[in-house]
């Protein structure tokens, strides 16, 4: 029977919760937990058709629309099913076997999947008991071997934000490298204040993920 290359061999496959879900709220799922309002829902179920599901979407209103909000240019934007596939379409297009990858410990776990999946080399930044980052240990992980630096801002499970000033210090040190600062901001919503894509049109070596 063909063999799955090692570094997929060696991962865990977790049991999908669908099928069986007791608990109504898995708050490290990032899923939504209001339900839309009645009338959003039904304009939304009133929108769909047969061919809106057989046929490709045009997407062009949406990324105007999306460029409009964030003020960047459509070319700036890459619509991907979930920060996830997001994150996998980086690995997968920017790293190779043995590269350096920089990653908040504990993050996402995703972020350590990826590097077993693609055979990289992690290189973890801790927190403090009271659950602190020094910016500048992690300003000083990014070295010239650094392909990735993977931070999700706020960062889960911990709930650490760094400021607007600190991703300005990691964009820069990421530019020195030439380094890739990916800034994962799935629960940007707590702080919209500190999102880093603003900061997209300073930094070439910048790419921030959103989900909706
Ligand atoms: C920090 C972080 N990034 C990304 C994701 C995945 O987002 P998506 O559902 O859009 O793939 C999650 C989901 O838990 C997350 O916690």
């Amino acid at each position: 029977m063909p063999q799955p290359r090692d570094s997929i061999a060696c991962l865990e496959r977790i049991a999908d919760i669908g099928a069986n879900r007791e608990e109504s709220i898995l708050l490290d799922k990032n899923e939504r937990v209001a339900p839309f309002p009645a009338d959003f829902f039904q304009e939304f179920l009133n929108s769909l058709n047969s061919t809106t599901l057989t046929q490709y979407p045009d997407q062009s209103e949406l990324y105007r629309r999306l460029a409009d909000l964030y003020n960047l240019d459509t070319d700036q934007l890459l619509l991907v099913p979930g920060s996830d596939a997001g994150l996998k379409y980086i690995f997968e297009t920017f790293s190779k076997e043995s590269d350096e990858i920089v990653h908040l410990h504990p993050t996402y776990e995703m972020v350590r999947v990826y590097i077993a999946m693609f055979g990289c080399l992690p290189k973890a930044v801790g927190f403090s008991s009271d659950l602190n980052i020094s910016i500048d240990t992690l300003v000083n992980a990014l070295s010239y071997e650094t392909k990735l630096a993977i931070i999700a801002n706020p960062n889960q499970p911990t709930g650490t934000l760094l400021t607007l000033v600190e991703i300005e210090m990691l964009a820069k040190r990421a530019d020195e490298t030439d380094t890739l600062l990916v800034i994962d901001e799935a629960y940007i919503k707590f702080d919209l204040e500190t999102s880093a894509i603003a900061q997209n049109r300073r930094s070439e070596n910048l790419c921030v993920l959103r989900t909706f």
